[in-house]
């Protein structure tokens, strides 16, 4: 294995050119190969990083200059190509949610362990040393035992979102389709802060109620969701998620807040924490700033740290469990809400 991670990309979209900046500014990865099937989107990324393109994932698969693919494409196709790209031996960096079902999730998952490549998931909070100073506070007991947790995804989204998302790099309807995107606001964007809620506190999911719908866009996925989680530890989560807030989040109300008996993170830009038991020198019961050492979870990092595990033959920061402990809370709450009651975890897939 070479000192760099050489990168086949699969699905040069919206957030692709954002991760092929990622890769570049990486001192361990590169970007090798471009792939998608409308050449237009391969042009102004081929001209940049001067390397070969195709309309064809085989022709990537089989490349045996590409060592690991990110597949951002639409959620469904997810697993698949990350199948096929473990049966041809090369690493998986998938973008989220793993998967639109259990069910693929599992097989992806199960593939690559069967290959022996790598499967990472591209969240952030894995990567982020403020979320890592938090959990590392919080495993040392300084927020008491957790006893409650809220999370908000909050947009208003524009209509031409729909038909190509906030750049309109690909014109697509795929953000609209059940079938396609698995859902609305929770799976597109709450994922996101389950993962980081997971990851940060150690709380598992033990239940969920979920109410959704579709309010006021005209679209198939939902657009409004409300969530109520119970956790194994007896702690209790909320949800509210939605893509037709005007206004969106306010600023003050962003990120996911961790409730504690001795007090709460709130897992924002800065993140802030409140004590009542204060370290010698500060006053209890007040707010500061967290502070953390370390480099935010941007792109670059958690390219630099998934090609880091991958080149020492060692598990990604984000790994395909994650991706799919927060897809069967997503699941769980899509089945609650058609159902109209709560639904216990695990699930049967
Ligand atoms: N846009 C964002 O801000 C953002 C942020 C984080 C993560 N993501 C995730 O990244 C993924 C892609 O989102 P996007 O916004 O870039 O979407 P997009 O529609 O802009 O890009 C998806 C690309 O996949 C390509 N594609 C379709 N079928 C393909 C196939 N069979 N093989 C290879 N490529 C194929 C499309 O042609 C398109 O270029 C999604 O999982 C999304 O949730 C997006």
């Amino acid at each position: 294995m070479p000192a760099e991670l050489r990168f086949g990309i699969i699905g040069c979209g919206e957030i692709a050119v954002q991760t092929c900046a990622g890769i570049s500014a990486a001192p361990n990865a590169t970007v090798a190969m471009l792939m998608d099937p409308r050449p237009e989107v391969l042009a102004d990324l081929a001209e940049f990083y001067g390397v070969p393109t195709t309309t064809q994932a085989e022709e990537v698969f089989s490349n045996p200059d590409i060592d690991a693919v990110y597949i951002a494409t639409p959620h469904d196709l997810h697993a698949p190509l990350g199948i096929q790209a473990a049966r041809a031996g090369k690493h998986v960096l998938v973008e989220k949610p793993i998967a639109t079902n259990l069910k693929d999730a599992d097989t992806l998952i199960e593939t690559c362990r069967a290959t022996g490549v790598k499967l990472g998931v591209a969240y952030l909070a894995q990567v982020d040393a403020g979320a890592a100073q938090a959990r590392d506070y919080i495993h040392a007991g300084l927020l008491g035992d957790l006893i409650a947790v809220r999370m908000t995804a909050l947009a208003h989204k524009p209509d031409y979102y729909w038909q190509g998302g906030y750049t309109r790099r690909v014109a697509t309807t795929w953000r609209q389709s059940k079938a396609r995107a698995g859902g609305g606001i929770l799976i597109m964007n709450l994922v996101h802060d389950l993962n980081t809620v997971r990851w940060v506190t150690g709380l598992e999911v033990q239940r969920v109620y979920a109410e959704y719908d579709t309010l006021a866009t005209p679209v198939e996925v939902e657009d409004t969701l409300g969530a109520v989680l119970r956790y194994t530890n007896g702690a209790i989560g909320v949800i509210q998620a939605g893509s037709a807030m005007p206004g969106g989040a306010h600023k003050d109300a962003r990120g996911p807040r961790i409730y504690g008996t001795k007090g709460q993170i709130i897992l924002g830009d800065p993140p802030l924490i409140y004590r009542t038991e204060a370290p010698e020198g500060s006053a209890p019961n007040t707010w500061s700033e967290l502070r953390y050492s370390g480099p935010k979870g941007d792109r670059a990092e958690m390219i630099r740290r998934f090609a880091e595990a991958v080149l020492n033959g060692q598990e990604p920061p984000a790994t395909g469990e994650d991706g799919r402990k927060a897809l069967e809370i997503i699941v769980a709450a899509y089945r609650s809400g058609e159902m109209g009651r709560p639904v216990e975890l695990p699930l049967e897939t």
